[in-house]
């Protein structure tokens, strides 16, 4: 295989020149990012995430997003009951592929840093500058609870956080014999060869929502995922003072990248969300109907909704109720693109125009619906001008 420079710079812009990414979000998890009963949803086996990958990367899709989850939701799905390990399924996969950028999505509280710096050492050095970190800092309490760990407060989750992205960076720079003296790592002599590939290090990636989330975000990676708003913009009804998707997400990208300023930073800010794409609009949205509506499994949406505390005995009846549907139609927290390839490819543009770098999108089923996305939308965002044909 040729020898690849792995710049920071190339590594940002994922090795092309797509002005707007795509990545595919959420394979390696059995149902991916829809709660549906359908036969058809993802079951997220290794053959099939094996063929996505492949795919994908022939296709000239940008990059693959997996969940951290370590426990389902339950319900008459298990919804996320199956799911394969983030950074070993990254391995596997960058082994498979020649371009595409490949992310593990990490708990830090779950990690010893050294551990997982090498780990994700390792998995560079197989993609040749190819792998990328999503940190997460952790929200689900049962999944910790699994671990006999408990959830620290809110704020020092980033604190926590912060030492840890501290010491699996110094760890990647190649300083010999260093110690490390922080509130939670206290580390003698750390050493730790080799560096990432290329001298370089990996790109990082956190989705932080809350304000120290999305500070951590802002002060340590290079790319922040942010969700553009679905629920914001079923909050604002459906009148005509409805705000489009493109002055909500302008709004939140301009946000974003002021606040980034404040650390002196410049970022680069992705979102998320579910496509259905089909021919014609009244099979797309005949689908969505059907897989994520009709055919929802409300036992794990519940669920996930009392994991954020809401629950028909704190919530009254309509609201409860509006938020059920919220998250079955968002494709549980996410932007909806449903429609014919000209639909989804202007939506897009609108994300692009708004600053959005790109976008993590999931399917029912991966296998049977990206070749038709990837056939369709991919040269439609070339013509704009927002990505090179491939
Ligand atoms: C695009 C995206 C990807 C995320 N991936 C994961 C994940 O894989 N595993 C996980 O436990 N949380 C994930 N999260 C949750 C966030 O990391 C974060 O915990 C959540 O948005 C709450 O924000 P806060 O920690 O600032 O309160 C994701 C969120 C978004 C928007």
């Amino acid at each position: 295989m040729p020898l690849r420079t792995a710049s920071m710079g190339e590594r940002i812009a994922m090795y092309g020149e797509n002005a707007f990414k795509i990545g595919f979000f959420g394979a390696n998890c059995s149902s991916a990012r829809t709660a549906t009963l359908v036969p058809e949803r993802w079951l997220a086996t290794w053959p099939d995430c094996l063929a996505l990958a492949k795919l994908a990367d022939a296709a000239g899709i940008d990059f693959l997003l997996p969940i951290g989850r370590w426990k389902g939701y339950g319900g008459p799905s298990d919804f996320h009951g199956t799911t394969l390990e983030t950074v070993t399924w990254a391995c596997g996969l960058l082994a498979a592929t020649e371009r595409i950028t490949i992310f593990g999505t990490v708990h830090a509280p779950l990690f010893h840093p050294l551990i997982a710096a090498k780990e994700f050492v390792t998995a560079d050095h197989i993609g040749r500058g190819r792998f990328g970190l999503n940190i997460v800092a952790g929200w689900n309490e049962g999944e910790f609870e699994m671990f006999g760990i408990s959830q620290r407060e809110h704020d020092d989750r980033y604190e926590f956080a912060q030492e840890w992205i501290d010491v699996v960076k110094r760890a990647w720079s190649g300083e010999e014999d260093f110690d490390f003296d922080g509130r939670y790592f206290k580390l003698a002599g750390v050493r730790a060869k080799p560096q990432p590939y290329g001298g370089t290090r990996p790109l990082i990636m956190n989705a932080g929502s809350s304000a120290t989330g999305r500070s951590f975000a802002l002060r340590n990676c290079d790319a922040f995922f942010t969700s553009t708003g679905a629920s914001r913009l079923a909050a604002a009804g459906t009148g005509a003072d409805r705000p489009s998707l493109f002055v909500q997400t302008s709004k939140m990208v301009a946000d974003a990248k002021a606040a980034a300023q404040q650390f002196g930073r410049d970022i680069d800010v992705f979102t998320q969300g579910q496509v259905i794409c089909r021919p014609t609009q009244a099979e797309a949205e005949a689908y969505y109907r059907h897989a994520n509506v009709e055919n929802a499994d409300w036992g794990a949406i519940e669920r996930m909704l009392e994991l954020k505390r809401i629950t028909p005995q704190n919530t009254d009846a309509d609201a409860f109720a509006a938020k059920r549907a919220l998250q079955a139609e968002s494709g549980i927290g996410g932007y909806p693109f449903v429609g014919t390839p000209d639909k989804v490819a202007e939506e897009f543009a609108a994300l692009a125009r708004a600053g959005v770098c790109g976008i993590a999108v999931s399917f029912v089923n991966y296998l049977q619906e990206a070749p038709y996305f990837c056939a369709e939308v991919l040269p439609r965002l070339a013509r704009m001008g927002l990505r090179a044909m491939h």
